[in-house]
């Protein structure tokens, strides 16, 4: 399957998913990687894996609307079959969300639908919660609200801080990312009108 992968900033989770290419674990290719961001560090990695490495920068247009369908043209060049978001900082359009409707995911730092939004970390320690994690899911309109891919889980020890428990997190997220692509790519990993379904059974 053709991926494109949207970032704007390190692409450790960009990495993960280039490795597990490389170890034969996705039958899939990355045809471009595309940066809001000139200078994220993702933008390297693509380019060191000989990946097209694209920029667009949200500043130069004058609505979200006109940055995402600019960004539509520059990513359908590439026929994707999937769209991974990994640290994309923006928030699209419906328009944009629509046209890759099923066939879009993103990774999100917490155990969904708790912490949509920014410093899950830190909110789940305030919380008291005993656990945290990440999720993979499709991509909706609701910000951090589409169903549910694949979830994993680390435990909340008395001495972590939000700085520790992002740590143990992105570890997390770097063999989650991976998996769900490597499904979706395998045709076992889809979302239809009756739900998310892995190897024909509902999640
Ligand atoms: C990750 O924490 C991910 O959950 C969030 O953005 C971060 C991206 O990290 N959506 P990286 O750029 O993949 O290292």
């Amino acid at each position: 399957k053709r991926i494109v992968v949207l970032i704007s900033g390190s692409g450790s989770n960009l990495q993960a998913v280039m490795d597990a290419i490389d170890a034969g674990q996705i039958n899939g290719r990355i045809e471009a990687v595309l940066s809001n961001k000139a200078e994220a560090f993702g933008l390297e990695r693509a380019t060191k894996a000989g990946i097209p490495a694209l920029i667009l920068k949200h500043t130069d247009f004058e609505s979200r609307e006109s940055f995402d369908q600019a960004m539509i043209e520059k990513i359908d060049q590439h026929k994707p079959d999937l769209i991974v978001l990994a640290g994309f900082m923006r928030i699209l359009s419906a328009e944009f969300v629509r046209h890759y409707q099923g066939r879009m995911f993103n990774i999100h730092p917490s155990l969904l639908p708790k912490y949509k939004g920014l410093h899950t970390h830190q909110r789940a320690i305030e919380a008291g919660d005993s656990e945290h994690g990440c999720t993979v899911h499709f991509v909706t309109e609701e910000l951090d609200g589409g169903p549910l891919a694949v979830q994993g889980k680390v435990s909340i020890d008395g001495d972590d801080n939000a700085e520790s428990l992002q740590q143990k997190v992105h570890k997390v997220e770097h063999q989650i990312y991976p998996l769900a692509v490597e499904w979706f790519c395998a045709d076992r990993l889809k979302w239809t009108k009756d739900g998310v379904e892995l190897d024909g059974k509902q999640l």
